[in-house]
């Protein structure tokens, strides 16, 4: 079954974490079942953008359909090795990821309560 490794699931300089996964798998579940903090404002159903991830190593994933790109023109930074945390699955190899300072900030929002304890 294929890790997945998040090089920054708390923010900037926090300690990589990785989790084993099943095949399709999408990375949003495989963030949080590790405690990465990749968000998700719409819920996972294509509206937001909030999941966007850059794929640093491996290329094993789903195909993209048209409408993920149409969701990913929302997003900020979107580069060749962007995907919606919610819509890439997973295939049977290891996959190294950053998630996008507008997906920590994103998961910040939708936590208020951490946010708060962290910033005091
Ligand atoms: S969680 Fe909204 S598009 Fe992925």
């Amino acid at each position: 079954m294929p890790t997945i490794t998040f090089q920054n699931p708390r923010g900037r300089g926090s300690a990589a974490l990785s989790v084993v996964v099943e095949p399709g798998t999408t990375i949003l579940d495989a963030a949080e079942h590790c405690d990465a903090r990749v968000g998700h404002a719409c819920g996972g159903n294509l509206a937001c953008s909030t999941c966007h991830v850059w794929i640093h190593e491996g290329d094993d994933l789903s195909e993209p359909e048209d409408k993920e790109y149409d969701i990913l023109d929302k997003a900020f930074d979107v580069r060749p090795e962007s995907r919606l945390g919610c819509q890439a699955k997973v295939g049977t190899s290891d996959l190294v990821i950053e998630i996008t300072e507008e997906s920590l900030k994103s998961w910040l929002d939708e936590n208020p309560d951490i946010r708060k304890r962290e910033a005091g």
